[in-house]
């Protein structure tokens, strides 16, 4: 193959002023004259952050990386980015998700860099690097950060999915406040993000089905020193990469897509997999629907035996054969020729796996769950789909009517939920408003509200839920998402008022608000605008140009990409 120049040569390989500028303010880090002579740039871009607890040991993974670029005869060059830590970020991280694809997508094309190794982790630096990323389009390859190790506490192995059967049994005072704080740092206690299949792991599993990876990306935990060796490795792999010219848009194609929504429907994945997919896909101007998510999903059961769809963690699917030895067993289903970034195909990289613990990792003819993936539906309610988790629900939940029980917003939902005078009961469905992408703004993770404690004491753990929001991917219960459009742009979900009958059938994908049209019209009369509109800023940017769930929630100007082209070169 004819190598072409290097992109960073238009700035190195300069000769007089320009090349010196170049050349003389990297020279003061100590670097010698040699690395600036044909090298492949490869640019580390780093979400490290004390603010992003989940990413706090990237800097060890960026020297990992750096070693490997170093040995394949490329010029490591590590720079920060915006850091999204989903424990610490008011009001929810996704508000910035779209912010943090613009300071990648920029600082990659606006600098010397041949090819770039993204390091993401915590839940939002995934797809958000990935977009950024994807709208320059030059070599790229992606090192998540790891699960954490399971936790451990009183005898029993815990991870975030507890956190939320810890509140309900302090609400019920089944444990004391002591022994609340107590469990934090038993469940917290390594580096690495979620070690359930939360978001953060559901990403990357995405990047490795994907192809975007090195193989075992998914599940190599944080703490495990092989996941240094990994980040070596892919330094060494990227500097490749350059010289084959495997760009981004190389990787991601049909097929990848679609075996990225097939693979999350056998891991059990989370429901803002189909919102971040969906904000790539539209990066990368390929066509990809929120029905696809449905239609790919379909016959898929629930192959990993992993929290909160199943029983086990992280951790347990990498000793028990990792993501490939599950993709293998889909080896009838997947597009085993989509090429990944080793130059491979995916089913390549999984032809040696072996399943060692099919307690973890099933068959397709034994699987843990016969229905998993995503379930798209549609209804008057919810005219361009809502999404729902068949692997987190209750089975017998997923074809029922009920009354509203209706919080407008979430400050609502806080002051009545523990109200006594509440009238709600087993059969009611509990529905949020204004909690999506324009309405919070930013489409906060709530929509698995904690149930009223007089509820829990009935011994009821799930009631039908329904909200413009998402929910943390360590949730579960059977909760209907990004109800699209929002509330906040005048949705039907607006119109709802308590003690309205709503029908869900999950199987026949309807969702139904139960008035009658004339009631349908004097409601839609008297909505009133979202007040909570801001009018400078990025809230102010983000609000006015942000596109609803069902699109992927991206920002309408960044759709696309732009190329590695810089618009000016004046030096
Ligand atoms: Fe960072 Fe769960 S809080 S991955």
């Amino acid at each position: 193959m004819e190598q072409q120049p290097l992109r960073s040569s238009n700035w190195f390989g300069r000769t007089g002023k320009d090349g010196f500028v170049y050349r003389a303010w990297m020279k003061n880090q100590g670097i010698p004259p040699d690395m600036f002579e044909g090298k492949p740039v490869i640019g580390i871009c780093n979400t490290w952050s004390e603010l992003t607890p989940c990413n706090a040991h990237f800097r060890d993974l960026a020297t990992a990386v750096k070693k490997g670029v170093l040995e394949a005869g490329g010029f490591p060059l590590e720079f920060p980015v915006m850091s999204l830590g989903e424990t610490l970020i008011k009001p929810t991280a996704m508000l910035y998700r779209n912010l943090v694809s613009m300071d990648v997508e920029e600082s990659i094309r606006a600098n010397p860099i041949d090819a770039v190794v993204l390091l993401c982790g915590c839940d939002k630096t995934t797809p958000s690097l990935i977009m950024g990323a994807c709208s320059v389009d030059i070599p790229t390859l992606v090192i998540s950060g790891g699960p954490m190790l399971k936790g451990h506490w009183r005898g029993k192995d815990i991870g975030t999915s507890d956190l939320w059967r810890f509140d309900t049994a302090s609400q019920l005072g089944q444990i004391t406040p002591e022994e609340f704080v107590d469990a934090e740092a038993c469940m917290a206690r390594t580096q690495g993000h979620c070690a359930v299949m939360g978001t953060a792991s559901t990403m990357a599993v995405m990047v490795e089905a994907l192809g975007l990876s090195l193989p075992d990306n998914a599940s190599i935990p944080a703490a495990d020193a092989r996941r240094k060796v990994f980040s070596q490795l892919s330094g060494r792999r990227i500097v490749e990469m350059v010289r084959e010219d495997l760009t981004l848009s190389k990787i991601l194609t049909r097929k990848a897509f679609e075996n990225a929504i097939m693979i999350n429907a056998a891991i059990g994945g989370s429901t803002n997999f189909v919102i971040h997919l969906l904000a790539i896909a539209g990066r990368i101007s390929m066509n990809l629907s929120i029905d696809d998510f449905d239609k790919y999903s379909q016959g898929i059961p629930l192959l990993a035996n992993i929290q909160p769809s199943g029983e086990n963690y992280m951790e347990d699917l990498y000793y028990s054969g990792g993501l490939p030895a599950l993709i293998k067993e889909m080896a009838t289903i997947v597009h085993n020729d989509a090429i990944t970034v080793n130059g491979k195909t995916i089913g390549d990289n999984c032809a040696d796996s072996k399943v060692y613990d099919r307690k973890i990792i099933g068959t397709m003819d034994k699987p843990f769950k016969l229905e998993s993936g995503v379930i798209v539906v549609r209804g008057n309610l919810a005219p361009n789909g809502a999404v729902l988790k068949p692997s987190a629900a209750t089975s017998h939940l997923l074809k029922h009517s009920g009354k509203a029980v209706v919080f407008e917003n979430i400050e609502d939902y806080h002051a009545r939920i523990n109200d006594p005078d509440l009238e709600i009961d087993k059969d009611s469905i509990m529905v949020l408003k204004n909690v999506g992408p324009k309405g919070y703004p930013g489409m906060a993770e709530v929509g698995n509200m904690t149930l009223p404690k007089k509820i829990l004491e009935l011994g009821i753990t799930d009631l039908v839920r329904i909200s413009d929001g998402r929910m943390s991917g360590t949730g579960f219960g059977t909760v209907i998402l990004h109800v699209s459009p929002e509330a906040a742009v005048g949705g039907p979900l607006a119109l709802v008022q308590n003690g309205d009958i709503i029908s869900l059938d999950a199987h026949s994908r309807t969702l139904e608000l139960e008035i009658g049209p004339e009631e349908w019209a004097r409601r839609t009369a008297a909505w009133k605008q979202n007040e909570r509109m801001h009018d400078r800023g990025y809230l102010h940017l983000y609000q006015t140009h942000v596109e609803q769930a069902h699109l992927g929630a991206d920002l309408d100007f960044l759709k696309g990409g732009s190329g590695s082209r810089v618009a000016r070169d004046s030096h």
